[in-house]
């Protein structure tokens, strides 16, 4: 298997406060990875310092076998960005004012049509909606669009935050096997969500995250069967 991201020893935090104490991180291509934890264990902090956008205090972080450097946020997302990282952020990050359309084909990377015909492929819905302005769209077509904006870039690593968050349990589990079809086609994954049964369903491995370090990881299978690691992590108790 060929590792697509290497996290080890990740450091990261905010106003020199840590919180997040040395991650150990992989995923391979075509795999999905479920990054799970409670409120404030350090998921987002996690993407964020892969990417860039938190800077790193520690530990090394490799993208397709490339290190990232530690350097100035901004110089180092941009980096990343070229070697084929995509982030799906919470906020979703869409150009509200644009439509379905244009949000597809416009930013700051090249938009390939071929990857962008891909992306519609997998949110069919989306085809009816290329005229509609994206802050029109539903919570859950928005979510849809910036997974399918994120892929029109052909990212080889795609991480995804929360994609699920406020939205149906019927629309979440539309999108969750989408992203199994996205890991299917080759790029890794790296999921953060809330809905656990439904995240472990789709992911290959999970590593749960506990005060900013990994408290569990192993195969997804495995930790969907055992209910105290899980109770552990989210409720602080066995
Ligand atoms: N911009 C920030 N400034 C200061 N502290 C922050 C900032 N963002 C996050 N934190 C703190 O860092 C810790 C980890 O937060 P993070 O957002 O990574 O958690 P999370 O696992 O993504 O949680 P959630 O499930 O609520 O999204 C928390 O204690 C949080 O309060
Ligand atoms: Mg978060």
């Amino acid at each position: 298997m060929t590792a697509v991201l290497e996290v080890a020893g990740l450091r990261a935090g905010y106003s020199g406060v840590e919180v997040l104490h040395g991650i150990d991180l992989r995923v391979d291509a075509g795999e999905v990875v479920a990054l799970l934890g409670a409120n404030g264990a350090g998921k987002t902090t996690t993407l964020h310092a892969v990417c860039g956008l938190v800077t790193r205090t520690g530990g090394d972080v490799r993208v397709l076998g490339a290190t990232v450097p530690r350097g100035r946020a901004s110089a180092t997302v941009w980096r990343t960005a070229r070697r084929g990282l995509a982030l799906v952020s919470e906020d979703r990050a869409l150009f509200s004012q644009l439509t379905v359309g244009e949000n597809l084909t416009l930013g700051p990377r090249r938009r390939d049509r071929r990857a962008v015909e891909e992306a519609l492929g997998l949110f069919p819905v989306l085809r009816d909606l290329l005229g509609r302005r994206a802050g029109l769209c539903s919570g859950g077509e928005q979510q849809m669009l910036a997974i399918a904006r994120a892929l029109a870039g052909r990212p080889r690593l795609l991480l995804v935050d929360e994609c699920s968050l406020g939205l149906a349990p019927i629309v979440v589990g539309q999108l969750l096997p989408a992203i199994r079809r996205i890991a299917d086609t080759g790029t890794a994954v790296v999921l953060v969500e809330q809905h656990v049964p439904a995240a472990l369903a789709v992911a290959d491995r999970a590593y749960v995250l506990s005060r900013g370090a990994v408290a569990y990881d192993g195969d997804a299978g495995t930790l969907a069967a055992r209910p105290d690691v899980l109770e552990e992590a989210y409720l602080g108790r066995a």
